[in-house]
């Protein structure tokens, strides 16, 4: 009876593996958000909470040395921030980036070409971290653009690593690196292997798959799919993975900024994809989402916000102004694409696009609610499908014993004999049974079904908006 029992249990922890709802099982989930110093937001006001890596954006590289330099009046930002994301939430890990959009291509491009220039750069930036309480480097380098930059920049994250390993043996810095949507590029791709083997993972730049000033029609610039280019969120993704970077590699950038774009001709082609004359509202016609959200407030009232299923994105039509942006529904759905996906975690550029912390708050609590909904289903299956498979247990047990009474055995059951009966409740029965449960269950999250329209509900008006540089990076694009 005993062993009977064991074996039950046996079984049922198998089921909970299988239905990987261990509670033992506690992946690693980064959420990381860019702080951009130029930005007027100040430090001490980010929601540490919301975030497990905070990225102090961005150290410039000194054009003659190499070295990282730090002007005067920038100083006491570096020194500082660390200390101040760490009172929100002291469990928080900060990093250094180096270079962002508007870094000098030619200066990088000979920083990884010659060992003295990389050697002076590892030194200083290993130095430049510690000096201020940083744990950690990231290389936002994304105009490399030739098979010669990914080669010296395969070499630099090697030497990089190497420096890291030797200067401490235990706090050793993590190292990362920005890159674009698809390690693939026009002439040269990323060197997947020194990524693998050097970096701790790289920041996925998600977005700018289209904007105003490069494309004459409207565009999904941060697409999770897209029926019609591979100019994809997904497309990338797979294109990292398919490349042999784990995915658990690979962290999702979520834009918290969007595009607006001049309609030719708003009440015949107002969809993705329609004729347009260029950027609307700002000169690249780049907009924070806490903009945008406040821009639908004051003019559009009334006015849809249109989700398109097909790509996982949304837009607004106002007047002859077409605005494609992420909201917290966008964010929710690639924030579990991301989980379903097994990456990493995500990051989001930058933390003071956001609208009073609501898209960043909507990502952490994608987390959350996965976690709840993964206890929720350990109560619901496991519990009644462990008390009906051990009625079932005893009902078996009992019965077999008064048969032996009947055919006159007195003999307690030995364990040979119990075995067949356990075939009634066979691994592979229970794990096709409850696969099948959890695979409804996920279906459930997504339902990428066909376009529909809904409104917009909150946000709030914010007319002193400055903070238009915004934009990380020009990636890839179409
Ligand atoms: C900061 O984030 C927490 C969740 O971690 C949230 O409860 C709180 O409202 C946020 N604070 C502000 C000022 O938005
Ligand atoms: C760059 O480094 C050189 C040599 O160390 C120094 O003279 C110069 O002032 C630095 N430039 C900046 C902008 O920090
Ligand atoms: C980039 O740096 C190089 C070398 O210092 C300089 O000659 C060039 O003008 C810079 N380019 C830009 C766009 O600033
Ligand atoms: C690489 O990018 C730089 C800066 O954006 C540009 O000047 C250069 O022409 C590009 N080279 C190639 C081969 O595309
Ligand atoms: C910001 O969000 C919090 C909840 O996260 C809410 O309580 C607060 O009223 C909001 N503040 C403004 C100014 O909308």
């Amino acid at each position: 009876m005993a062993s009977k029992l064991s074996m039950v249990v046996v079984l049922l922890f198998h089921v909970l593996l299988a239905l990987k709802l261990e509670p033992s099982e506690a992946r690693t989930w980064i959420k990381v958000g860019y702080w951009y110093s130029g930005s007027d937001f100040p430090m001490s006001g980010i929601n540490s909470s919301l975030f497990t890596h905070l990225i102090y954006a961005f150290a410039a590289v000194n054009s003659s040395s190499y070295e990282l330099s730090v002007s005067s009046s920038e100083r006491s930002y570096y020194s500082t921030f660390t200390e101040t994301v760490k009172k929100k939430n002291p469990s928080i890990t900060t990093l250094l980036s180096i270079g962002g959009g508007d870094a000098n291509y030619s200066v990088l491009s000979t920083l990884v070409s010659s060992y003295s220039h990389r050697n002076s750069f590892i030194q200083s930036s290993i130095k430049l971290a510690r000096l201020n309480g940083f744990q950690g480097l990231d290389l936002c380098w994304v105009s490399a653009n030739t098979s010669s930059d990914m080669s010296n920049l395969a070499i630099l994250f090697q030497e990089w690593r190497v420096a890291v390993n030797s200067e401490a043996a235990t706090n050793q810095l993590i190292l990362t690196a920005a890159v674009h949507y698809s390690p693939d590029l026009e002439d040269s791709s990323f060197p997947i292997d020194s990524i693998k083997n050097n970096l701790d993972w790289v920041h996925v730049l998600g977005y700018d798959y289209y904007t105003p000033q490069r494309s004459k029609f409207t565009g999904a610039h941060a697409a999770l799919y897209n029926p019609s280019s591979n100019a994809n969120t997904d497309y990338g993704i797979k294109a990292w993975i398919r490349s042999g970077l784990s995915a658990s590699k690979l962290v999702l950038g979520l834009p918290f900024y969007g595009y607006a774009w001049t309609l030719v001709n708003p009440s015949k082609d107002n969809s993705i994809g329609a004729p347009a004359i260029g950027p609307a509202i700002t000169k690249g016609g780049a907009l924070s989402y806490k903009y945008i959200n406040g821009y639908i407030q004051k003019y559009g009232a009334g006015s849809d916000v249109v989700y398109n299923a097909a790509y996982v994105a949304k837009y607004c039509v106002i007047g002859s102004i077409w605005i494609g942006f992420d909201d917290a529904e966008i964010v929710r759905l690639k924030v579990s694409y991301a989980k379903e996906k097994g990456l990493l975690g995500y990051f989001v550029w930058q933390v003071s696009l956001d609208d009073n912390w609501s898209l960043s708050l909507a990502a952490a609590k994608e987390e959350e609610s996965d976690h709840e909904n993964r206890l929720r289903l350990l109560l619901i299956i496991f519990l009644p499908l462990s008390l009906t498979i051990m009625l079932i247990a005893l009902g078996v047990c009992y019965l077999k014993r008064k048969l032996l009474k009947t055919n006159g055995t007195t003999s307690t059951s030995a364990p040979d004999n119990d075995a067949p009966h356990l075939q009634v409740f066979s691994f592979s029965n229970i794990q096709a049974a409850t696969n099948n449960f959890s695979s409804e269950n996920k279906l459930g999250e997504g339902g990428f079904g066909p376009v529909y329209k809904g409104k917009l509900n909150g946000g709030q008006e914010n007319s002193s908006e400055k903070t238009l540089k915004i934009v990380h990076s020009r990636t890839s694009g179409v």
